[in-house]
């Protein structure tokens, strides 16, 4: 699996440092290509020399080194990357990396990469459950890192804690894992909506559902991890997730907006966003008051975006229903002329909205219908996009 492919190795100055010896000897037994980056910290608690010794290649510790023959340009190991993985990872290349320092060449290679980024964190407990390092790595995985660890378990200090650098078998797993990703959908562009949106009535109150977005955050995570190019267009910021290019909006007209704009020049549409559709008439510039014992609101139909945004790119609805969900989600696939429908009954607790998993149908054009088991949303988010994979090449 991990034949020709290159990882860096960053290892940042931890007692931990040694174990990255044996990371990096059976990545290389595995066949990767590793470049081992090291910061200065590292470099006190481990020679330069075993690393080069194991890998066979030049560690890489400073920017300025231009009297080598071995130096490169500070981001030339960034674009190589097929994976970055820095083990052990301190508080403070996590600080650093939250907020984009590039003092040195790890922090220059972690900004610059499109890789994928695993984070293996070592520390003294006390700093690892400081609130301060959690907000730090709670920020990175939002923006897509992948954390391993730490493990509970005796401390450098002595003390029993969480803070010991993960298994080296554990890391290898999560390597490979992000190694064996698909790759089915490079130079693809997906465009996915996501969220429920909000319809004013006035500058205080809007009509909105529950959709969380979550699905559509998972799609799009999915997508991105697969080589898509992927826009998401969203009314919920769950998080920032590294290389999608979100936009915000708040109503169907905002959003059927943006969307035939961005998916001009895209492979597929997957609307996973809960478009409301009614919308108030007319907006009230002031806060309604109170006055009546009753209030009509008048409602009009919003755009179905669907069906009324054109081009030549898959097409993947979803319909959220209450009852006889097979039929009124075949309805829906034929009057929006989809590709593909994925049904989910809402009022099942672990399906639908806000949870973290789903359970749903999909039904093609051609009328195939996938019955699939409850899944977490990101897992039917790569189904999703299997059939999606498989409309694509069909037409290539
Ligand atoms: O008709 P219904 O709202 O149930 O259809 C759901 C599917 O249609 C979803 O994929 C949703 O994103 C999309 N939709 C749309 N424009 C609307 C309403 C729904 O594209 N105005």
């Amino acid at each position: 699996m991990l034949a020709k492919k290159t990882v860096i190795l960053g290892i940042t100055g931890s007692i931990a440092a040694y174990k990255a010896t044996d990371i990096a000897s059976k990545l290389v037994q595995d066949g990767a290509e590793v470049r081992v980056v090291m910061t200065r910290s590292a470099a006190r608690f481990i020679m330069p020399l075993t690393l080069n010794s194991i890998t066979g290649r030049p560690v890489e510790s400073s920017m300025w080194n231009m009297s080598s023959e071995f130096s490169i340009g500070h981001v030339t190991l960034a674009e190589v990357a097929d994976v970055v993985v820095i083990a052990p990872a301190t508080a403070n290349i996590i600080a650093k990396l939250a907020t984009g320092v590039a003092d040195d060449m790890l922090t220059c290679t972690v900004l610059a990469t499109m890789a994928p980024i695993i984070l293996a964190p070592a520390m003294n407990d006390n700093m690892f459950l400081n609130p301060i390092t959690q907000k730090n790595l709670a920020k990175l995985k939002a923006r897509g890192f992948i954390t391993v660890g730490p493990g509970y378990g005796r401390l450098a200090s002595g003390k029993i804690g969480t803070g010991r650098l993960a298994e080296v078998d554990k890391i290898l797993d999560a390597i490979k894992q992000v190694m064996g990703q698909k790759s089915d959908l490079n130079g693809r562009h997906i465009v996915v909506t996501a969220g429920g949106t909000h319809e004013p009535i006035d500058p205080v109150r809007y009509i909105s559902n529950r959709s969380s977005g979550k699905m559509g955050y998972a799609i799009a995570e999915a997508a991105r991890y697969r080589g898509a190019q992927v826009s998401l267009i969203t009314t919920t910021i769950l998080a920032e997730p590294a290389g999608i290019d979100i936009t915000q909006v708040e109503t169907a007209l905002e959003m059927k907006t943006v969307v035939a704009q961005v998916v001009k020049d895209a492979d597929a549409l997957i609307m996973a966003a809960a478009v409301a559709d009614y919308r108030p008439k007319s907006f009230a510039k002031a806060k309604i008051k109170k006055e009546s014992s009753s209030l009509t609101l008048e409602l009009i139909r919003t755009p179905d975006i669907l069906t009324e945004v054109k081009g030549n790119f898959i097409r993947v609805g979803f319909a959220a229903e209450t009852e006889d969900l097979l039929a009124n989600a075949q309805k829906k696939l034929k009057e929006k002329q989809l590709d593909l429908i994925v049904a989910n009954n809402i009022t099942d607790k672990e399906s639908g909205f806000g949870v973290n998993t789903n359970k749903v149908i999909m039904i093609s054009r051609n009328g195939r219908v996938k019955d699939l088991p409850l899944l977490t949303k990101r897992e039917v988010a790569d189904k999703v996009l299997d059939r999606v994979v498989g409309l694509l090449n069909k037409r290539s």
